[in-house]
């Protein structure tokens, strides 16, 4: 399927891995710098005994950092791509014998998880390659509790690696993914780094159901 921000399909090696070079694919992406998954990570205000979640996890490295560096209770992956749940729960193997970590199939849209699941929940360097974007954040923001942290990154035209810097989005792109976080989130925050462009979100409280004839509230309405 053809990505919202372009007509060429997702490529084999990174886009959505399969086979050998999607095997490779993995292997560069858990080698190199990981600056991104460092970049997210610190604005993730993750404390202990909390639930993370990262939507489209490629090798596991951001799975692997929170289970290290933070006291995180649980941490989930979901990836439509079995090379990547398959080099991602190698990477965490001993977490998920302990029952800390868990990988299973999904996309952004379709998440095999209740409403609230989460803390916090994030996606790196997979949003532009998500079929449609408003399904996407809708289904990020359903698994996360109201008060909880939604992120979405995307590489930056700063990064140093010219491949990262040929995929970042234009400024139309990054306003549609903003737009996108506001009708379910207050307090969203563009963050420009070094490799990514990262939106930071706070989950607004779910609305009850309109009583019949009421208009609906502005952020629904846009
Ligand atoms: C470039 S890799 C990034 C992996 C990882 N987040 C990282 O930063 O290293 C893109 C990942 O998104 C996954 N992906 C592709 N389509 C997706 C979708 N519709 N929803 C969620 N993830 C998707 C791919 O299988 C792949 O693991």
């Amino acid at each position: 399927m053809e990505p919202w921000t372009s007509h060429r399909p997702v490529n084999r090696f990174a886009g959505l891995p399969r086979g050998v070079l999607g095997r490779f694919g993995g292997w560069v992406m858990a080698r190199g710098g990981n600056a991104s998954q460092h970049e997210v990570l610190g604005l993730l205000p993750v404390e202990p005994g909390d639930r993370v979640l990262e939507v489209g996890h490629g090798p596991g490295v951001l799975i692997r950092l929170l289970l290290e560096s933070t006291e995180a209770a649980f941490v989930a992956g979901v990836d439509p791509s079995d090379v990547m749940r398959s080099q991602a729960s190698k990477a965490v193997a001993g977490a998920i014998l302990q029952g800390r970590a868990d990988i299973r199939a999904g996309t952004a849209d379709s998440v095999p998880y209740g409403d609230a699941s989460f803390d916090h929940t994030v996606s790196v360097n997979n949003v532009a390659i998500w079929p449609s974007l408003a399904p996407g954040v809708a289904e990020l923001c359903r698994v996360t509790r109201p008060g909880g942290t939604v992120a979405i990154a995307w590489h930056s035209r700063t990064s140093p690696s010219r491949p990262e810097r040929s995929m970042a989005l234009d400024e139309d792109g990054l306003d549609r993914i903003q737009r996108a976080l506001r009708r379910h989130c207050a307090q969203v925050v563009r963050h420009d780094l070094t490799h990514v462009v990262c939106f930071t979100a706070v989950r607004r409280q779910v609305s009850p159901p309109q009583p019949f004839g009421q208009p609906p509230d502005a952020d629904s309405a846009t």
